[in-house]
């Protein structure tokens, strides 16, 4: 059967995010639904007049009852962030929007895995992951898009630093996709080799003041894009396409995605981002990492955010 692919919302995010799946050739049908019918028509017919260029996939726009079939449905709806606004004071705003398009997502694809990109994005997994729940559907079937693009940020600048192809840089950023995120440097890797060997091998600098650097870097990358054109969606649209791309394939990767975290040092039913193996059935386990007592400390106090964010909505 043809891979389908549904995406609701389409804002920049959504939009981008079915342009980037056409540009891989993820799947082979996309269905955008908007609550403004006329948008999701304009940017399908729009995206569609790439595929002579790229890849040959069919995307149109729909209604709920159009997603029927589809492997993964993308729920990037929702408003987004203004300048200076951080992502969890979009929370009560886009949970609203949830209460309603979760159900409607599953009763038109109720087989299918929910991929969520609505900042805030832990809290809006959370939320969507509780609706789904009432329909049966396991915390592992609903996965946000987390700290895939905040990862793919440090592993950019570390690449850039270094000199070497970002594919053969590995960090995980992990925690909140947000201020309180924690970029594990104790774990980064090039060809194998800690960073600071790397450094040393190539002669390259390696100390705090570079670290900072690239914190910031990461941390405040959405910030200076948002001020600079008002939103981002060239990043989070590739990473979205990426996710989808491992759950239609079963490729079974490992991608920082935001998934209910059950037992994970100490913490419980708390939903951030940490590795996880992901595959056809959505989040299929989760991948410890050996932590500095600095970085698992910062990971704790990211998860206490995001919990307590999730209980001021609940209270
Ligand atoms: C980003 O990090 C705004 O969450 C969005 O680019």
């Amino acid at each position: 059967m043809a891979i389908k692919v549904g995406v609701v919302g389409s804002g920049f995010v959504g939009a981008t995010a079915a342009y980037a799946m056409v540009q891989q050739g993820v799947g082979r049908e996309i269905v955008l639904v908007d609550m403004r019918k006329e948008r999701a028509i304009a940017e399908a017919q729009d995206i569609s007049h790439a595929i002579p260029f790229s890849q040959p996939l069919r995307v149109r726009a729909g209604d709920y009852a159009d997603l029927n079939g589809s492997q993964v449905v993308v729920i990037a709806a929702g408003v987004g962030q203004k300048p200076g606004e951080t992502r969890l004071q979009l929370l009560e705003r886009n949970a609203e929007v949830f209460r309603a398009v979760v159900p409607a997502v599953l009763k038109a694809a109720p087989d299918a895995v929910l991929l969520i990109a609505t900042n805030p994005v832990d809290v809006m997994t959370h939320i969507a992951a509780h609706f789904a729940g009432l329909q049966g559907v396991p915390a592992s079937r609903v996965l946000g898009s987390g700290t895939t693009l905040d990862t793919a940020r440090f592993r950019t600048l570390l690449s850039e630093h270094f000199g070497v192809d970002s594919h053969h840089v590995h960090g995980y950023v992990i925690g909140e996709h947000g201020d309180s995120e924690v970029l594990t440097w104790s774990q980064a890797t090039i060809g194998g080799m800690h960073l600071e060997d790397y450094a040393r091998l190539r002669q390259l600098p390696y100390d705090e003041a570079l670290r900072e650097r690239i914190d910031v870097g990461v941390r405040r990358a959405a910030y200076t894009i948002i001020e600079g054109k008002g939103a981002t969606y060239y990043g989070i649209g590739a990473a979205i396409a990426r996710i989808v791309d491992v759950i239609v394939h079963d490729q079974r990767a490992i991608l920082t995605v935001t998934s209910r975290v059950d037992d994970y040092q100490g913490l419980s039913g708390v939903t951030f981002a940490l590795p996880h193996l992901v595959g056809g059935a959505g989040v299929l386990g989760c991948i410890p990492l050996p932590l500095s007592d600095q970085e698992a400390a910062a990971l704790r106090h990211s998860a206490e955010i995001i919990d307590s964010a999730a209980r001021s909505l609940a209270g």
